[in-house]
């Protein structure tokens, strides 16, 4: 007579499913730098600009996209982070720049202050930071306590200059172009 309980996986079946999952994945992860090599090279990747649509960020909120292998950080400023941006003393900081001097002008030819761009790379070793932490509500980087203001502005901790800001243009109110 058959047992019905053999047609039911057991805790063992599943655990041998859960390795041979496992295994798939460290396969794709083995074939990945063979298929990028055939990504274009660094000469092509080097010019490579990105356009962006950024009408559906909601003020308050960060996206980030990636941009020449990079995290570029895409944040709609609130009224009150810019104020506070623009309320530094800037003779008070690491790598003094005004909160103007690292935004761009927007179409109608104003800087937009709205916007602000960065490269999310910590200017320390090269950590990606987490926005809306730290003491001034921009960055923090956890990997040795750097924070960032909401200009991205080295404020404390051992990173030596401002989040970078990439090159970046509007192409219209809502669209900019990075690279
Ligand atoms: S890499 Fe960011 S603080 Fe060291």
């Amino acid at each position: 007579m058959a047992d019905i309980h053999a047609v039911e996986p057991t805790r063992r079946d599943f655990l041998y499913v859960a390795t041979g999952a496992f295994a798939a994945v460290g396969a794709g992860a083995a074939v990945w730098p063979l298929i990028d090599q055939m990504n274009p090279d660094a000469s092509v990747l080097a010019l490579a600009s990105i356009e962006l649509d950024i009408g559906s960020v909601p003020v308050g909120q960060e996206i980030t996209v990636k941009w020449r292998g990079k995290p570029i950080f895409v944040r709609h400023r609130t009224e009150k982070e810019i104020a506070d941006a623009e309320a530094v003393d800037i003779t008070t900081l690491t790598d003094p720049q005004t909160d103007e001097a690292r935004l761009k002008p927007g179409p109608d030819g104003k800087v937009d202050k709205q916007w602000l761009i960065l490269v999310g790379i910590c200017t320390h070793l090269g950590c990606v930071p987490l926005a809306y932490k730290g003491e001034y509500d921009g960055y923090f980087c956890p990997c040795h306590g750097s924070v960032y203001d909401t200009s991205g502005r080295i404020r404390k901790g051992p990173a030596p200059l401002n989040l970078e800001v990439p090159p970046y243009e509007f192409v219209s109110a809502t669209k900019i172009k990075i690279g």
